[in-house]
């Protein structure tokens, strides 16, 4: 038992930064600010917001009161964002929750985490690569170009569209989807129906990754400030069409048409659009003064997106009947149902799906160069073979590391239903939150004297509260989805008795020094 708590001390970690040099230091707050909105900001808010206010088959819709589910999510990330930010302040080197948890709770629930962080960042970007190619559909349409609808989705969506044309649904995106059923080629009996937009949009960010692009602050800054902008403008065209009685009429039940347990599902499936925030911490090696700027970087970020999302969902459900925004482009839905100028509407269309795409793309660059970043971080550990630590010998990136997480993503992605792949992502992401508040409890037991720059407030109460909320929002979503989480950390014990264990650099070295 000893041997799977072994902890890698926060001093053992700044010896291996010493070791290999350690990162430049050239990040200030807003920078690091900047990193958090731009990892945040994506499918979330632009593609999954829909389900959310709608529900499905297998939960209920938030309605309107959707704007609640947002402020519930906040504060449950709240929470765990001032955790990361003690961890991210006092362990300042790259790895995030994984290196978190190696100093706190040790190497096995390290791994767990390791292991779980796929699920955040591989999986999660399934998840925006198919919320782009909805996007970048729509954007198409604008230049009268069309996909064939069997090469533009997934059989599950195809078919739920099916359903719902069979149900009455007259809209486009559901009769274009629900054709690729009656279009789609054969192949050995089967229809043959992929996302081709979703999988060559990871195969074109999976190569300029490992050719390597410099992660250049200003052009993240830049990427972040159109997002916003984009954002802003829907909010503000937005305004001028919302018909307040789409809020409260009672043929739609309301405001809070599925009350609490509306509000609550909704708000397991847009906590979505809030994962990224702690990708800041992944930059902690590169902060200028990570003890100031990683909390401030972190918290800051949190709140703009809050309030970010807070406006665009009141005006999204103020802009059309609730009802009928269920799709997985909400934006473009209410702009296409509101009662406004076909001038405006078609611009502001095009406009928002433009701006949609680059929102998605900035997104799916940072967790797609993030994840094999982790793999280097584990492998270095000796948690992972070397192979996954090998670095070009021209391009100086990750480059097997790389093309792995492209090959799991962009497959994924082709065939994946994004409801089904969110839910994955948002209970790995939750129980990675649970995981590292926990952490905090234990290192400040542990290590009570170790300087702590900033001091997450109320500990114990805190990271408990973190812990509840969080598991409060996973008891939301469906028990399939603990079925395949469980089944994934069930492999990821596979692989780490198999493998990780016998190759543990720290076990070795404290074999040897034993
Ligand atoms: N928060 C990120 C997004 O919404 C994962 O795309």
């Amino acid at each position: 038992m000893s041997r799977l708590f072994l902890r890698k001390s926060v001093q053992d970690c700044e010896n291996d930064i010493a070791e290999r040099g350690g990162l430049r230091r050239s990040l200030g707050k807003w920078h690091l600010t900047a990193l958090g909105v731009g990892a945040t900001i994506g499918a979330g808010i632009f593609a999954t917001t829909g389900t959310a206010i709608v529900g499905d088959a297998v939960r209920l819709g938030a309605g309107p009161a959707i704007v609640i589910s947002f402020l519930l999510t906040a504060i449950t990330c709240g929470f765990a964002a001032l955790c990361y930010a003690e961890f991210a302040s006092m362990v300042p080197i790259s790895g995030s929750a994984y290196t978190y948890a190696y100093a706190s709770l040790g190497e096995f629930v390290a791994w767990i985490i390791g292991w779980d962080l796929i699920v955040e960042y591989a999986v999660g970007n399934i998840g925006v690569a198919i919320g782009w190619s909805g996007y970048f559909r729509e954007l198409l349409t604008h230049f009268g170009l069309a996909l064939p609808p069997w090469l533009a989705t997934d059989y599950r969506t195809a078919h739920m569209a099916a359903e719902a044309v069979a149900a009455g649904a007259t809209d486009a995106t559901s009769v274009y989807l629900a054709s690729a059923l009656t279009t789609a080629p054969q192949l050995f009996g089967f229809n043959v129906i992929a996302n081709l937009p979703a999988f060559l949009i990871v195969a074109c960010i999976t190569s300029i990754l490992v050719i390597g692009i410099r992660e250049s602050a200003t052009s993240n800054n830049a990427m972040v400030i159109l997002k916003v902008v984009i954002i802003l403008f829907f909010i503000a065209v937005g305004a001028t069409l919302i018909r307040p009685e789409n809020w409260t009429t009672p043929e739609t039940g309301g405001f809070a048409p599925n009350g609490f347990r509306g509000i609550s599902a909704g708000a397991a499936i847009i906590f979505f659009s809030y994962i990224g925030f702690d990708a800041t911490s992944t930059a902690a090696e590169e902060a200028k003064d990570p003890a100031r700027d990683m909390p401030f970087g972190i918290i800051v970020s949190l709140i703009v997106c809050t309030v970010l999302y807070i406006l665009v969902a009141g005006v999204m459900t103020g802009m059309a009947p609730w009802p009928k925004l269920g799709t997985a482009e909400p934006m473009v839905t209410a702009l296409a149902l509101a009662d406004g100028s076909p001038g405006l509407i078609t611009v502001s269309r095009f406009v928002v799906s433009l701006g949609a795409v680059f929102a998605m793309t900035s997104v799916l660059l940072v967790f797609q160069l993030g994840q094999p970043r982790i793999f280097m971080s584990m492998s270095r550990d000796g948690l992972l073979p070397p192979i996954f630590s090998r670095v070009h010998p021209r391009f100086r990136t990750p480059y097997v590391g790389t093309i792995i997480t492209g090959l799991f993503v962009g497959t994924f992605a082709a065939f994946a239903n994004i409801a089904e792949v969110v839910e994955l992502t948002n209970i790995g992401t939750l129980f990675a939150f649970m995981l590292v508040s926990a952490g905090v409890i234990v290192l400040r037991k542990l290590e009570p004297d170790r300087r702590r720059p900033f001091r997450a407030p109320w500990v114990p109460l805190t990271p408990i509260l973190a812990i509840i909320s969080c598991l409060y929002l996973m008891l939301q979503l469906p028990g399939v989805t603990w079925i395949r989480f469980g089944l994934w950390l069930a492999l990821g014990m596979v692989v780490y008795f198999l493998y990780g264990i016998r190759h543990s650099r720290l076990a070795r070295e404290r074999g040897a020094a034993s």
